[in-house]
């Protein structure tokens, strides 16, 4: 007996009709036979329901308990309330939970229409997407009338679990090479920093090969010729968009599972929304739940069931049954639980036209959880680095010209260890040197840095926030950043045009 429990959480407007439909599919072909170690749902509130009570989280503290105690959450799509103080449930869980990692597998189905099965290209690849930094901490600011920010964090050890764990997933899975998408070539520092890590894991793991990729060029690849890729790597923002371009390739968000993997709490979930179009008529697709939820038996070790699942999915495809958003049009669609019922009927069968699951012997679930943190935990990549302060940023909201701006500057750090050394506005130097045709905004970066003889590490931070404060006598300072060394490498861009 396993006893597994898994948080269920059926969601809004289709939610429930296509969540009920695949675990009757579930039932029937024995994974939640408890004498055979299957598992047990139980149900969790989260969604509308909540948001509607007041709870601005979306979630029960009961179905966060019942989740942090199962350690998996099966959810169906859930409404993200506009307006009012109700944020996103996914992006709330995936993030509370350090579910770091989100995988995505685009495959070619039979029935399923596309440019590449029209011209015979088989697909099957994975993305897998940072889940938690980049610019999806939300981490936003206005600075000036006209200035609006959004911080992009990336960090060495966010870097880190995506891309172990990236590369764990293709030993498992047999991928033989690896691409790290990515846009280093502009964002020097954070894309950099993405790339540099994906090589460093990357050593752990000789037997697979790796590539590196620019994010545009990876767009248009994908396109042109999408065959070439097995797994690709992505930061967040970028991973978002290109899984979605991938789900595209092979039919679109209605044939996309989705796994969120964190070390103590994994989400499964299908890509699309609550389709609150068709919600209540019983005509949803339920495959990317279902796919999802196949993702889930695998990741508790029921590869049998999910097996057996998978193909009489791929049969079911293959006869042509198709509900109304796919398909041979001139064939009539079905509903929701009769295209359920239909791969209910071809459990045990094997599809003829595309590679079969080969089905393993029946195995009990299991879920091997790293022990619950006491408390929360910092992680670390790198230790015992020599910082040195070698002077600070501090952002202005001016409508100043760049030259007037240069000389209030000067005069502020006249008799401070510091020197102006740019003016920048939207990243572009416009002082010293600059150009009449580079247009300014209200917002300004002004950089001090330390004046010839001052040693690197030889004044502190606190010098830098004074002088900061004699800027804020007379001017408006939004932000300030402190310029230093790492080991004597800078740890800071330069401006373009520097
Ligand atoms: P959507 O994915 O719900 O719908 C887009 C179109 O695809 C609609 O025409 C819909 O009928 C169709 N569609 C989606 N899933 C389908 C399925 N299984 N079978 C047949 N047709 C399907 O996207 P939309 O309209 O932008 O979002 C609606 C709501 O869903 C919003 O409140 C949004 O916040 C939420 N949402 C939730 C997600 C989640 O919980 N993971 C993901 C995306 C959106």
């Amino acid at each position: 007996m396993s006893g597994l429990k898994i948080a269920l959480a059926k969601g809004d407007g289709i939610g429930p009709e296509i969540m009920d439909a695949t675990i009757e599919l579930f039932k029937h072909a024995g994974v939640m036979d408890a004498a055979a170690g299957g598992i047990e749902f139980v149900p969790v509130e989260m969604g509308a329901s909540v948001f509607a009570k007041g709870n601005t989280r979306g979630m029960t503290d009961e179905a966060v308990k019942i989740t942090e105690d199962s350690g998996i959450l099966f959810k169906g799509p859930m409404e993200t309330p506009k307006g009012g103080g109700g944020k996103s449930i996914n992006v709330t869980a995936r993030k509370m939970w350090n579910a770091y990692a989100n995988f995505r597998v685009f495959k070619t189905l039979p029935g399923v229409e596309t440019v590449y099965s029209k011209a015979g290209i088989h697909l099957d690849f994975s993305v897998v997407r940072e889940n938690i930094e980049d610019t999806y901490g939300g981490v936003e600011h206005r600075l000036s009338n006209d200035m609006i920010q959004c911080k992009r964090l990336i960090s060495a050890p966010g870097c880190d679990e995506v891309h172990r764990y990236a590369f764990h997933t293709a030993q498992k899975l047999g991928v033989k090479k690896i691409h790290c998408g990515h846009k280093a070539n502009i964002m020097k520092m954070t894309d950099g920093l993405f790339l540099d890590r994906f090589k460093q894991a990357a050593k752990d793991f000789p037997e697979i090969e790796t590539g590196d990729v620019i994010v545009d060029a990876l767009c248009m690849n994908l396109v042109v010729k999408p065959q070439q890729y097995q797994m690709i790597v992505l930061p967040n923002l970028q991973g978002d968009i290109v899984s979605d371009l991938c789900a595209g390739l092979v039919g679109g968000l209605g044939f996309a599972p989705s796994a969120n993997i964190g070390k103590h709490i994994s989400i499964f979930e299908a890509v699309h929304g609550t389709a609150p179009d068709i919600a209540g008529k019983g005509v949803a697709n339920p495959t990317s739940l279902v796919l999802s939820g196949l993702m889930m038996l695998r990741h508790l070790g029921l590869d049998h069931h999910a097996a057996l699942i998978e193909n009489a999915l791929l049969a079911t495809l293959e006869s042509g049954i198709h509900t109304g958003d796919f398909g041979n049009k001139a064939k009539p669609s079905v509903g929701t639980k009769e295209f359920v019922s239909a791969i209910k009927d071809r459990l045990g069968s094997k599809p003829t036209t595309v590679k079969a699951a080969e089905v393993p012997a029946k195995s009990v679930a299991k879920l091997n959880r790293p022990e619950k943190p006491t408390g929360v935990q910092v992680i670390r990549t790198f230790k015992n680095i020599v910082t040195q302060v070698v002077g600070c940023d501090i952002y202005l909201d001016s409508p100043l010209s760049p030259s007037t701006l240069a000389e209030e500057m000067q005069r502020v750090c006249e008799d401070t260890p510091f020197r102006l050394s740019i003016i920048s506005n939207r990243g572009t130097q416009v002082w010293p040197i600059g150009s009449v045709y580079t247009e300014c905004v209200d917002y300004y970066r002004v950089r001090f840095e330390l004046k010839d003889g001052v040693l690197a590490g030889s004044i502190g931070q606190s010098r830098t926030v004074a002088l900061m404060d004699k800027v804020a006598e007379k001017f408006v300072v939004c932000s300030y950043e402190l310029l230093r060394l790492f080991d004597g490498v800078r740890g800071y861009s330069l401006a373009q045009g520097q």
